[in-house]
């Protein structure tokens, strides 16, 4: 990862700290609540008694809940405003994590064979060098400690990406467009269901394409055996609470999990 290519990625994430905090302590990333999170948790393998790091940790809910499970987490992130909201949540409440300001794709510091597993929850697609994550990932890791992630699908949630409807605007597709074209961008968003408040300002998130090709080649490449691939739907449930979730459940996977072992 290039010096300018982090410092673009920890400036972006910066600007978006305090209102990323907020929103998401206050429930309005309802993907991740309903959807992602949930089928992370389902994915992960028992984790309690091990030491794991969480790469990309952000302002460190999901960081917490890994310790709630029994794990002894360190989480890191480029960007010291979510480390920042991490910390001061660790101070009001502990759970025993440990934070630390690092790239996830460049030497993190932390000694070699230092722990049992690397987690990391829809962070990976959004810095520039995901082989350099992988081959980070193996270095940390014990023999037979394994690697765990989700990402956007790279196959559906394309840079052209685009919904087809019918007369009624109602939405029977999607259409995948641009799938190889790696360029990154800038993707400016913000919770669906966040109430309209003048103030606020929408997250601008740098992006970094890949297929799912470069997925899965970089992480075989640093060493790892894939184990376990899954493209999980929202839950009927979910889908009742938000209506929209069900375009995720009837025409395109949302979510990459990826498994894979550092072998013995
Ligand atoms: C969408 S947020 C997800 C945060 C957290 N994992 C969660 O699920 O709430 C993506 C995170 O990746 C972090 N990030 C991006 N590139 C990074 C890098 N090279 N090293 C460490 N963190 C990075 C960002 O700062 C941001 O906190």
């Amino acid at each position: 990862m290039t010096d300018q290519a982090h410092d673009e990625v920890a400036a972006r994430w910066n600007q978006n700290a305090d209102q990323w905090t907020n929103d998401v302590r206050n429930g309005y990333d309802v993907y991740r609540n309903l959807f992602t999170f949930p089928a992370f948790q389902q994915f992960l393998p028992a984790i309690a008694g091990l030491e794991v790091i969480d790469f990309g940790c952000g302002e460190g809910t999901n960081t917490r809940h890994f310790a709630q499970m029994g794990a002894k987490v360190t989480g890191i992130d480029i960007s010291q405003g979510l480390i920042e909201h991490a910390r001061r949540a660790e101070i009001a409440d502990p759970a025993g994590v440990t934070y630390k300001i690092a790239s996830y794709s460049s030497d993190t510091g932390f000694p070699a064979s230092s722990f049992d597993a690397v987690i990391s929850t829809m962070a990976l697609m959004d810095g520039p060098d995901f082989q350099g994550a992988m081959c980070e990932a193996y270095r940390l890791l014990r023999p037979g400690g394994f690697v765990a992630f989700s990402v956007l699908h790279p196959c559906f949630i394309t840079p052209g990406l685009q919904w087809q409807k019918d007369e009624h605007g109602q939405i029977t597709g999607l259409c995948v467009a641009r799938y190889f074209d790696r360029s990154s961008f800038t993707e400016k968003w913000k919770f669906g269901n966040r109430p309209e408040e003048e103030n606020v300002v929408p997250f601008a998130v740098p992006r970094f394409p890949r297929t799912i090709g470069d997925y899965l080649n970089a992480v075989a490449s640093a060493g790892f055996h894939i184990s376990r691939i899954e493209e999980p739907q929202p839950t009927e449930e979910a889908c009742k609470i938000v209506p929209r979730f069900s375009r995720w459940r009837d025409l395109g996977a949302f979510l990459l999990l990826v498994m894979a072992a550092r072998p013995r």
